[in-house]
């Protein structure tokens, strides 16, 4: 590196890029100008090394397994702060006042309501399906509710398409579940918080009262705030390319959904949660250590390892702390937990977990919480895109806000054959 320029000798010549640096975090070497000036591209499946924009919302430092919103850590923000206020910052880069938080509490409360409509296209799904195929439809088909929202150089109806999904997020994710436990549909009450709603439209029914339990109000708030942005993910970079070719922010978020069902994303706590289940008793345990660290074995431990971290995954901290005082404040003695505090012990003290720097992530605790709130191990994954629908929206927006921004489109390297003759059918 020479001053804030990097050199590069490709075919005898000397190039110069330019290096940029953030705010925090590693420089980055600008080389947009590569293949113009080379005829070559860089290599880099699965973006191990790659900035693919430029965004002012959320810092990682997996080595030292920090995560920052606007600058605020999550320990902070899941200490003092909810959800709402959260999606706040995110979508508008400051904590807000009273007056700014009530106003936009308001505005999402307002919004949580589905088109009628709505209702019937659950219908169609057969009953027994995943609720996040559900989401994928469902969500996807907001766009043809919403026309109004496709001319997306409009920061206004960008905004609105906004908050309409954060809104109507956890109305579309409890009413996948209830169509798939054969409930009535339970309409959003507006009296109470956005977590609070979620839970009795989840599991109220329309005959009786419900009472919504407040540990258990702000263990859920806590998990939503702990997912709701993780930078350049999976499932956002799959937003932002998705959006990058300015299609509808509907069918954007769908196809984040789609990318989070994965069980390398968010799909993990379900397989997290299923496993410890399979290990069942903490004996166990060594059996499947042993089959995650062979290589003629395909098992991994689920919600361990990360792309980014290579540290305690900081959100993995929170949910543990969470896990404890949701128990308590169910009464429930749950053996799956001590399976998942041994499982992970053993692990951190396995040169195999240290070596390869393999250390517990989000998705590792969150399913206890969840089974013991009451949710089957299918919504998770649900409740991960109810979350992460703010970090989403808030990515979407930046990017399409951004005068530089491009149709997301990478290049390949091509190892399939080279020009060749069509041979007609009858002489092959
Ligand atoms: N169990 C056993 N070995 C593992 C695990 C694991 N959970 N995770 C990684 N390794 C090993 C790999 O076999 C590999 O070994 P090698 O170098 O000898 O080939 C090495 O550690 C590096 O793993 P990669 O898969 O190359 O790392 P990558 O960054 O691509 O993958 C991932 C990260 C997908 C999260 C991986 O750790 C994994 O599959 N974990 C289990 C699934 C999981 O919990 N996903 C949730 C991620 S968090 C989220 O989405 C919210």
């Amino acid at each position: 590196m020479v001053g804030n320029q990097v050199k590069l000798n490709a075919n005898g010549q000397d190039f110069d890029y330019p290096v940029l640096s953030g705010s925090v975090g590693p420089d980055v070497i600008d080389i947009r100008k590569l293949y113009a000036q080379t005829g070559m591209f860089t290599f880099d499946p699965g973006f191990t090394s790659t900035a693919s924009c430029e965004s002012a919302l959320t810092y990682i430092d997996g080595d030292e397994g920090v995560l920052l919103h606007r600058g605020y850590s999550i320990e902070q923000l899941s200490e003092h702060s909810s959800f709402m206020e959260v999606s706040y910052l995110m979508l508008n880069g400051e904590l807000p006042s009273k007056a700014e938080l009530s106003d936009f509490s308001h505005t999402i409360t307002r919004h949580t309501m589905l088109h009628e409509q709505l209702a019937t296209f659950y219908r169609g799904f057969r009953r027994d399906a995943h609720p996040m195929a559900i989401m994928c439809g469902v969500v996807g088909a907001l766009s043809a509710f919403y026309h109004d929202s496709t001319d997306i150089a409009d920061p206004m109806q960008r905004k609105i398409a906004s908050h309409r999904l954060i809104a109507k997020m956890p109305t579309i994710a409890a009413m996948a579940y209830k169509y798939s436990v054969g409930q009535p549909f339970m309409y959003p009450d507006n009296n109470l918080s956005y977590t609070g709603n979620f839970l009795r439209m989840t599991f109220g029914v329309p005959a009786e009262e419900y009472e919504v339990v407040p540990a258990v109000e702000q263990a859920l708030d806590r998990i939503f705030i702990l997912h709701a942005d993780h930078e350049q993910n999976a499932s956002t970079s799959t937003v932002r390319l998705a959006g990058s070719s300015g299609a509808n922010p509907f069918a954007c978020i769908a196809a984040g959904i789609a990318c989070l069902w994965g069980p390398a994303h968010g799909g993990a706590n379900e397989a997290a949660l299923n496993m410890l289940k399979e290990i069942g008793t903490p004996d166990k345990i060594p059996h499947y250590i042993e089959r995650a660290k062979d290589k003629n074995d395909p098992f991994r431990l689920m919600g361990f390892g990360h792309r980014v971290y290579k540290n305690y995954d900081p959100r993995a901290t929170v949910m543990q702390k969470t896990v404890r005082e949701v128990l308590a404040a169910l009464k429930v003695n749950d053996p799956i937990f001590d399976v998942a505090l041994q499982l992970e012990e053993m692990a951190l003290n396995d040169p195999y977990f240290i070596e390869k720097k393999l250390f517990p992530n989000v998705d590792f605790y969150s399913g206890i919480i969840l089974s013991a709130i009451g949710f089957p191990t299918t919504m998770f994954t649900v409740l991960f895109a109810l979350a992460r629908t703010v970090g989403w929206v808030a990515q979407w927006n930046e990017m399409i806000s951004d005068p530089g921004q491009k149709i997301g489109r990478p290049r390949q390297l091509y190892t399939g054959p080279t020009q060749r003759d069509y041979v007609p059918l009858s002489s092959r």
